[in-house]
């Protein structure tokens, strides 16, 4: 017989697969299983240079947002992003290329708005500056600003993908 009991279980099994992915704590586990007892302790999920911002899609999954990504293709240059980064090779800053394959878009945002916090709080931000030996500065953008060159970061991905594909003939 279908029973709801069937969904719950269900529901609990992909509550705790989808927990593993993140900092998943034996307390989460329990609320899900019912019982404490069948539970158990799951082995301790701590990966230590794993970002809280970057869980969940890539930002290039978002739809594209045209007039978002000119004006942000403006802010990159009015800003002062131009300065350090490009898109194809390394400045004093990152290649940009790939970046929403590489980061969510909460990350990103996270980065463009307080990259001095984010530089002492994540580890991602963190290895960066290791390598890079330089403190990225806070260039004082708005949250909308920062989606705006999100979205300019995302259509220069996607530009980038098209060439590719023609090329390899697609
Ligand atoms: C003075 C140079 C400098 C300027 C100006 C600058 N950045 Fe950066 N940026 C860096 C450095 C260095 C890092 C890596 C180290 C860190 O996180 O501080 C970085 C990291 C980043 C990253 C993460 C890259 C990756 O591979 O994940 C993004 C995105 C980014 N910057 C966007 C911007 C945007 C947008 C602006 C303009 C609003 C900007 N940056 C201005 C130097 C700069």
């Amino acid at each position: 017989m279908r029973t709801p009991v069937g969904c719950a279980a269900l529901a609990a099994l992909l509550w705790m697969a989808a927990g593993c992915g993140g900092n998943s704590t034996a307390g989460n586990a329990v609320a899900a299983g019912g019982t404490a007892a069948s539970a158990g302790a799951p082995a301790e999920m701590k990966l230590a240079a794993v970002s809280a911002y970057d869980a969940g899609p890539r930002a290039a999954e978002a739809p594209a947002d045209e007039m978002g990504a000119q004006r942000g293709s403006q802010l990159f240059k009015d800003k002062g992003c131009s300065a350090c980064h490009t898109f194809g090779k390394k400045l004093t800053g990152p290649d940009l290329a790939g970046v929403t394959h590489r980061r969510t878009a909460a990350w990103i945002e996270n980065q463009i708005l307080h990259p001095e916090v984010m530089v002492k709080t994540d580890p991602i931000s963190h290895q960066l500056f290791s390598t890079f030996m330089l403190q990225m500065p806070n260039q004082g953008l708005t949250p909308e600003q920062a989606r705006d060159v999100i979205a300019f970061f995302r259509h220069q991905d996607h530009e980038a993908g098209e060439a590719h594909g023609k090329e390899a003939g697609k």
